[in-house]
């Protein structure tokens, strides 16, 4: 039997299935359209395009299909910490810059939030959702979404951001289990122990709200899919799954390390971006974080500006790795596919997974 949430008729999809905004290039609007076709709804990764590319990837996943779509934000953040000295910092990362023949690191600067601007673009897009990580939003923000008819969605790492996401008026909670790939959504207390697994965090929360709950973490395939239905999760969040497929926007280094990786081999870091984010480990990772002093990793999105050169060069040069290689504790399910085709693989393997529990 086909599964049905009340969630479900509200985003207008057919399966229980999200596609997880992916900032940073992984979520295309190809592959946000195909998503929508085959019936789930895919989200664009609004936080790092330029104002005017938030319009445009709107525009090409609109004249792909007339489904719906989300867009999704990073709540605005408080500035970073500038440590007076950077110099610890920028010898970390020299040695890779130099390895991949680019110029010395420069001190990057903190841009402006921007949360505003970026807000008034995401509100002209006609996406039908708004989602968002790493906080909450302003009231007024909630606000402005609703007005304009669109479901508003934040991310919780814990029962307590729940409670609090709840009562800032969103209209569905993620719960962002610990396997999850990409940026912890952490926002209330230590960012480094909102590590809850997606089984224990699920259930928890559900018992905790009345907003509809949606499963990530680690779910890869539909016995995944099919598990979080069963926890009481009225639809999933997948961003892992999504990154293999053609449609994905990442370097093919980047997929080829996800197609070869293991369970064991992603690890929660801050040497990237200085937010802790669960990626593969390469050696990146593990140089810039040993014995890495107070500022020898700079907060959030100092880091993030400082490495991107190298990253970007990275991708360029198909060296693994250098790129930050974003990817949850799921990665030996992870298929070279089509968005398409995983969504009909999904569906099929969700029944097949409801019908062995008896639950068909
Ligand atoms: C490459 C990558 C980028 C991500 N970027 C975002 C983002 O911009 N906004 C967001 O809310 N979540 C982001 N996430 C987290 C996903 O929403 C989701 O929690 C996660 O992918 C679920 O775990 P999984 O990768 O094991 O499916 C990202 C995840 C990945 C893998």
């Amino acid at each position: 039997m086909p599964v049905r949430t009340p969630l479900m008729t509200l985003l207008g999809i057919e399966h229980p299935v999200i596609q997880a905004p992916m900032a940073g290039g992984g979520d295309t609007p190809a592959m946000v359209a195909a998503v929508a076709e085959a019936g789930g709804i895919g989200f664009v990764g609004a936080q790092y395009l330029a104002l005017d590319r938030i319009g445009e990837a709107a525009r090409t996943i609109r004249s792909r299909t007339n489904r719906a779509f989300g867009v999704n934000l990073f709540a605005p953040q408080p500035a970073p910490r500038v440590p007076d000295d950077l110099r610890p910092a920028l010898d970390r990362v020299a040695p890779f810059f130099a390895e991949l023949g680019l110029e010395p690191p420069e001190a990057p600067t903190a841009p402006a939030d921007g949360f505003e601007d970026r807000l008034e673009a995401v509100l002209e897009t006609g996406a039908s959702v708004l989602s968002f990580t790493l906080g909450l939003l302003p009231d007024s923000a909630v606000q402005a979404a609703k007005a304009r008819g669109m479901t508003v969605i934040g991310t919780a790492t814990t029962v307590d951001e729940a409670v609090a996401l709840e009562r800032s008026g969103v209209d569905a909670i993620v719960a962002q289990g610990g396997e999850a790939g990409g940026h912890r959504g952490t926002f209330l207390g230590d960012l480094e122990s909102g590590v809850v697994g997606t089984m224990a965090l699920v259930p928890q929360v559900i018992d905790a709200v009345s907003a509809p709950v949606i499963a990530s973490g680690g779910i890869m395939d539909g016995r995944g899919i099919a598990a979080a239905l069963v926890l009481g999760a009225q639809a999933v969040q997948m961003g892992t799954a999504f990154l293999t497929c053609a449609e994905a926007g990442v370097p093919e280094a980047y997929k080829a390390a996800i197609l070869g990786a293991a369970e064991h081999r992603t690890r929660v870091t801050r040497a990237f971006s200085g937010r802790p984010a669960r990626g593969i480990v390469n050696r990146f990772m593990d140089d810039v974080e040993s014995g890495a002093g107070p500022d020898g990793i700079l907060d959030f999105p100092l880091q993030n500006g400082l490495t991107r050169p190298m990253r970007t060069a990275a991708g360029q040069q198909g060296k693994a790795e250098y790129l930050s290689l974003w990817a949850g504790q799921g990665v030996r399910l992870a298929r070279r596919t089509t968005a398409s085709e995983l969504m009909a693989a999904l569906a099929a393997e969700t029944e097949a997974a409801l019908a062995r529990a008896g639950c068909g």
